[in-house]
């Protein structure tokens, strides 16, 4: 029994990590859908497709719980995950909520995918939360393309990075949210581009709502516990490692 998680790539890394600290004596099992990443720009019906077949497969290792570590594949698919899997499943979306609560200026940016940006479920997030507050919305997809290629403190990603949330700071937007999973591990260079602004990031929101979810479930603690399983769709290799993942292993 396990709790499993999936995204497009690494990004959901930084949710891993999160459920990870939540319950340390939990199994984990995580799927990156590398072959088929970046699901930002894919059609819906695609991302839909990935999504369900992602799930599927960590079900079919023993996933208990299946986490969806990803905004855009939530988006698209997580009434479609509900409905045709026998497990509960987490789903995420951007910090919209806790970002309006946050703004002293009354301007947000969510930094994010096309595709989450666009779904229906965004639109109602921010219709229901909203309250007034002026919501930008970023698509940065190269911010994907340097998680995926690890390169998280260069001067070329300080300055990718720089030029989607420096515009932003320097019209008065003092809230950012992390609404794409890859984003987190560039938390320091967002900081850097806009100091002083309040970074939202939902990965403890999503790990304390996986921890109620796996207690329901009765997905209890493993013994001896705490290993993390990592696979992903291009080499499908499933290693077991105990307390720590392959790649930037300061991630967790
Ligand atoms: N990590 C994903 C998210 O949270 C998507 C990145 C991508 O594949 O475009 O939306």
């Amino acid at each position: 029994m396990s709790i499993g998680l999936f995204d497009s790539g690494l990004g959901g890394i930084s949710v891993a990590r999160a459920v990870r600290a939540a319950l340390p004596r939990h199994d984990l099992i995580y799927l990156a859908d590398t072959a088929h990443c970046p699901y930002g720009p894919l059609p819906t019906a695609q991302v839909r497709a990935r999504s369900l077949a992602c799930a599927r497969w960590l079900v079919g290792q023993g996933a208990r719980v299946v986490v969806v570590a990803c905004n855009t594949a939530t988006s698209a698919a997580v009434e479609l995950l509900r409905s045709a899997l026998p497990v509960p499943i987490v789903g995420m979306e951007p910090g919209v909520k806790p970002a309006v609560a946050a703004t002293r200026t009354g301007r947000v940016a969510v930094l994010a995918t096309s595709g989450t940006l666009t779904g229906d479920r965004f639109a109602r997030l921010v219709e229901r939360f909203g309250d007034g507050v002026e919501v930008r919305t970023v698509a940065c997809p190269e911010m994907v393309s340097l998680v995926e290629a690890g390169d998280l403190a260069s001067p070329r990603a300080a300055a990718v990075v720089a030029g989607y949330v420096a515009p932003l700071a320097a019209d008065g937007v003092d809230t950012l949210v992390l609404g794409c999973t890859h984003f987190p591990p560039l938390r320091g260079l967002i900081a850097a581009a806009a100091p002083g602004a309040t970074i939202i990031d939902t990965g403890l929101a999503v790990a304390a709502q996986t921890a109620r979810v796996a207690a329901v479930a009765g997905v209890g603690p493993n013994t001896p516990g705490g290993r993390i399983a990592f696979s992903n769709s291009r080499l499908l290799v499933g290693l077991i490692m105990p307390h720590i993942l392959p790649g930037p292993s300061s991630w967790l």
